[in-house]
């Protein structure tokens, strides 16, 4: 079994194929001069991980690429972040549902697809193919005991991401909650924990996208004023468009981390072992001699 990626997942990619105990097939990149992209693979192998984040429409015809070239039946995709995932209703007539696109696109081609924190488990339900997802609570977790931080509590940004925060906090038997909105004026919001008061601790506001900022900018600026000593953001995926890290750092936030599904800077958690897990599960070979 070899590990294939696009160009955007490739620190994922080794590290996952390390765990495999495997290698990263190489690929050469180039364009047609219009700008397509072209690219070949020399090392065929029956069955191939295909590991590509859709961070970008550059990565997803580069991911549709390698797996056409990779052409065996026996393949696997690993769908780390599945961009398009958020428009995955039509809201509003005339519009596409795009999370649908997207899967149906990428499953021509691969046999089983594995997603990380998808946004909406219903998106599953599109693939043509099985498709599974694994999360990053446990991760996130280990990474918030390396903080050393004295009691924490966990907080969802809504109530859609209580049960992400409550699978984190579980982790450590942290307190864990969400912030609730409250409109004071016309233009006055406030933002605080529903049930527990944040003076006096150290908060970790997890999420499974940080794409803006926005959000989590104006809570941690509310769980200052309402007496947090610190204030932590811990996310999935790091989308972070339009200067969301300058935005969160300058709200007084102390460290924005997410994981390598997008790879930044700031990715200071691996996906790797997770998805091997789930590969060397799924592995139709050790199936067979179990
Ligand atoms: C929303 O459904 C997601 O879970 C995130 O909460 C959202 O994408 C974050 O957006 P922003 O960073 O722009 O506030």
């Amino acid at each position: 079994m070899k590990v294939i990626c696009t160009e955007k997942s490739q620190i994922l990619a080794t590290n996952l194929a390390k765990v495999l105990k495997t290698t990263v097939t190489e690929v050469k990149y180039s364009r047609f001069p219009d700008g397509e992209q072209y690219l070949i693979t020399r090392e065929l192998d029956d069955e191939t991980i295909i590991v590509g984040s859709v961070v970008d429409n550059d990565a997803l015809v580069q991911l549709l690429l390698i797996i056409d070239a990779c052409d065996s039946s026996k393949n696997r995709l690993v769908l780390p972040y599945m961009g398009y995932a958020r428009q995955d209703k039509r809201f509003r007539q005339g519009e596409p549902v795009s999370a649908r696109a997207i899967a149906q696109a990428l499953s021509r081609g691969v046999s089983e697809i594995i997603t990380v924190n998808i946004h909406e488990k219903e998106i599953l339900r599109y693939f043509g193919v099985p498709a599974r997802n694994i999360t990053l609570a446990y991760d996130i977790g280990s990474y918030i005991k390396t903080l050393n931080l004295d009691n924490p509590l966990i907080l969802a940004p809504d109530e859609g991401a209580l049960a992400f925060a409550e699978h984190v906090a579980s982790t450590g038997r942290w307190d864990f909650d969400h912030l609730e909105k409250n409109r004071l004026s016309g233009v006055e919001v406030r933002m605080a924990p529903k049930q527990l008061c944040a003076a006096s601790r150290s908060v970790v506001i997890v999420d499974d996208i940080i794409s803006t900022g926005g959000t989590i900018a104006t809570a941690s600026g509310m769980l200052y004023q309402q007496g947090a000593k610190d204030v932590f953001a811990v996310c999935v995926h790091g989308v972070l468009t339009g200067g969301a890290y300058v935005r969160l750092m300058a709200s007084g936030i102390r460290d924005v981390v997410c994981s390598d599904t997008i790879e930044r800077g700031c990715s200071k958690i691996s996906a790797a072992s997770q998805i091997a897990r789930v590969i060397k599960k799924s592995d139709p070979e050790k199936n067979k001699k179990e």
